[in-house]
């Protein structure tokens, strides 16, 4: 007789989100009996393939049934994280995604810092808007149904779109916690849309919160932005220990550190360069160093005008400094 199985059990099973795996049984990804609002599924049609993910909980549609759709690549996930504030992760996420968008990749931004620096220096009003990465988060939470992230995606040409965020997100530190697959929630959002992206770009808040973990969580790479300055190699070393605590714990056995950018890099040679002699030492050949982008106030004025930093003043040096860095990402995410 044949094995029927909930919509809970599968999902557990499979190692996913209930809530994806009711996904899936909707848009048909999955066969299922439907009684009521309920989901029941075949054991046999979880297939062997499909169990062998039960080893790898990496993001869900990964290991989605479903194979991606035809010419779909999924995108390349790229936490920008740091727990220190100030050191060029917004400034970082937004060139690196305009440089690699001017090159005819498609980029998505997710600004995932309740302060919204990000969506405010892409010159959107953050406490304007009605939906947000906080409106996913809470629907995800409480909805019956998820909602479509493209629902909140911003386009900002047709080449680069961000996901906004705005003072809402401190909520879902508080909420985020107490939830089943609590570090899975970011990923599972994201899931429906990695195929539409060759980037999708993360922008962390200044904490090692729920919020970066999740980041890290359902990202293949973390890019660590550093200024330069005394005492550096200790607060990198903390987030070195945390991205190694999420491939342990496996929640994401597979992150990577794509690498360091050295950012406000100040002209003044002496003390600089024995700090970033420090850092190379702390980080032993490991984790690469992959460029360096001086100090400069076209930073701060690219962001008041609301246009991309490698966009504002092509030809700055900042700007030519974000472009190299991308590619040096680029060659790096192929190479790994
Ligand atoms: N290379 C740079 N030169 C000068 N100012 C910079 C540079 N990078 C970032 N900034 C400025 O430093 C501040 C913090 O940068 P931001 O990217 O928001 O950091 P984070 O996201 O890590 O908090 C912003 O005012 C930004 O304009
Ligand atoms: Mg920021």
């Amino acid at each position: 007789m044949e094995e029927i199985v909930t919509a809970e059990e599968a999902a557990r099973y499979l190692k996913v989100h209930p809530k994806t795996l009711q996904r899936w049984c909707r848009e048909g990804k999955i066969p299922a009996l439907r009684l009521g609002n309920r989901y029941r599924l075949r054991l046999s049609d979880l297939r062997p393939a499909d169990a062998s993910a039960v080893d790898a909980p990496v993001s869900a549609d990964r290991s989605a049934p479903a194979p991606a759709p035809a010419g779909g690549r999924r995108a390349r996930i790229i936490a920008v994280a740091n727990q220190k504030g100030g050191v060029g992760k917004t400034t970082t996420a937004q060139a690196l995604g305009a440089a690699l968008a001017d090159r005819g990749d498609r980029v998505l931004l997710v600004d995932l810092d309740p302060q919204a620096s990000l969506t405010a220096s892409l010159g959107l009003r953050p406490d304007e808007l009605e939906q947000t990465i906080a409106t996913l988060i809470a629907r995800f939470l409480d909805g019956d149904e998820p909602m479509d992230p493209a629902a909140v995606i911003v386009p900002l040409d047709d080449r680069l779109a961000l996901v906004p965020s705005n003072i809402h997100l401190s909520a879902a530190e508080v909420t985020l916690p107490n939830q089943v697959r609590r570090e899975y929630v970011l990923g599972e959002i994201l899931a429906p849309i990695v195929d539409a992206y060759d980037w999708i770009f993360i922008d962390c808040p200044p904490s090692l919160s729920l919020l970066t973990i999740n980041a890290l969580t359902c990202a293949d790479s973390c890019l660590v932005p550093v200024v330069p300055e005394p005492l550096v190699t200790v607060g990198v070393g903390l987030l070195f220990q945390t991205v190694a605590r999420v491939r342990r714990t496996r929640l994401n056995p597979g992150l990577s550190v794509a690498g360091v950018i050295l950012t406000k890099v100040d002209a003044r040679p002496t003390l600089t360069r024995g700090v970033i002699d420090d850092l190379r030492a702390t980080l032993g050949g490991r984790v690469p160093i992959l460029g360096e982008v001086r100090g400069s106030i076209r930073v701060q004025e690219a962001s008041a005008s609301g246009i991309p930093l490698t966009r504002y003043r092509p030809a700055a040096d900042v700007a030519r400094a974000y472009r190299e860095i991308a590619e040096a990402l680029d060659a790096a995410c192929r190479s790994g």
